[in-house]
């Protein structure tokens, strides 16, 4: 379902799946099957003991990961699994900096706002993670210099998310796999928001031809369950010297959830869906004849329509009309609508944003 219903029984489309966890829609029912049909078996058990579950959603999840990550560490959120990046990074390299992105977004745990770009999310909470530098995005130069012997990961975002929706450049990306490999830094891409299909490949990565060390994941992954996981080479694994636990993560019931998840994003080839779906969406809000929009990007069913003003009044028309959809930045409409949406409801909610943004 890509719809919800507020109490009065009001249909909205809802094209912000909650920040990209409804990839799936809401109550898929294969996601609610699975969840039934593990709710009676065991909901949790510790991390000391392993579940068939477990073992099951860890072997669906390293079948489809990139070749050189197969190593899985479970966790409940997309802050945890960057915290867990940051922390194996740290531990792997012996080494603390951590480079990260302007107008980047990793979660607001205080790890993973450390690498979070935004004042307002940071200023009340300092002093944050000492060790944390950011460099402009895209600028492969600034980037490069930055990265030294004392530097234990780079953190970005390859289509950079509550920033606006910005696509990192193919130098920029290079450039930071480049700057790891000279001095021994991890490489961490953030696919919390990107992963699973959103960007019209499986992992937004694809399509750089990158390799990371680290990739972490989280929204989408168990169909709307908490989850979170932290991707790592075996290179990475095996340096790792410290401790890292979580009592949730790897918890049956979520990891129920991600199988079923997985095997229905591999089933529909959702990442296709999205491709199709977004590359018709993004040409049809780059046509609009409006004096409003400053520019229209993104990737799949990941887009962003940045404005000459504010979002917040557009945003609040659309909900009017029975869109929702998120903002990104202060003036970024941004759309991530469930990659199972129906094409006439996206073409509903395409021919809504137009109404709004040419009419007002
Ligand atoms: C790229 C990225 N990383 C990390 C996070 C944090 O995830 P969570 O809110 O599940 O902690 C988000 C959330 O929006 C995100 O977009």
């Amino acid at each position: 379902m890509a719809s919800l219903w507020d109490v009065e029984g009001r249909e909205y489309i809802d094209c912000g799946a909650s920040f990209g966890v409804g990839n799936l829609g809401h109550s898929n029912p294969a996601i609610v099957a699975a969840i039934q049909e593990q709710v009676e078996r065991l909901v949790h058990v510790g991390p000391s003991f392993g579940t068939t579950s477990k073992a099951a959603f860890l072997e669906k999840l390293s079948a489809i990961a990139p070749k050189n990550l197969r190593r899985v560490f479970l966790s409940n959120s997309g802050s945890e699994a960057v915290e867990a990046a940051i922390k194996f990074a740290r531990s792997s390299t012996g080494r603390t900096k951590i480079v990260a992105a302007m107008r980047g977004f990793h979660g607001r745990t205080m790890g993973a706002l450390s690498a979070t770009w935004r004042k307002e999310f940071r200023e009340d909470f300092e002093p944050l993670v000492p060790g944390f530098v950011h460099v402009p995005f895209n600028d492969a130069q600034a980037l490069s210099k930055v990265v030294d012997q004392d530097t234990a990961g780079v953190i970005l975002e390859v289509v950079q998310g509550e920033g606006g929706v910005h696509v990192a450049s193919p130098e920029f990306v290079g450039a930071a796999r480049a700057a790891c490999d000279r001095t021994g830094a991890r490489l961490i891409i953030d696919e919390v928001q990107t992963g699973m299909g959103r960007t019209g490949r499986l992992f937004a990565i694809e399509r750089w031809g990158v390799e990371a060390d680290l990739l972490t994941l989280a929204k989408s992954l168990a169909g709307g369950v908490p989850i979170g996981a932290t991707l790592t080479s075996e290179d990475v694994e095996r340096a790792f010297k410290g401790s890292h636990v979580s009592t949730f993560g790897g918890n049956p019931l979520a990891c129920a959830a991600g199988s079923a998840a997985i095997d229905y994003v591999l089933r529909e080839r959702l990442w296709e869906r999205a491709e199709q779906l977004g590359s018709k969406g993004i040409a049809r809000l780059r046509a609009l004849d409006t004096s409003v929009v400053r520019e229209v990007r993104g990737l799949g069913l990941m887009i962003g329509i940045e404005l000459k003003e504010k979002a917040t009044p557009y945003l609040q028309a659309l909900q009017d009309r029975g869109v929702l959809a998120i903002g990104g930045g202060s003036s970024v409409i941004r759309l991530l609508p469930p990659l199972v949406i129906p094409a006439e409801k996206w073409s509903f909610a395409l021919d809504a944003i137009g109404e709004v943004l040419v009419r007002g």
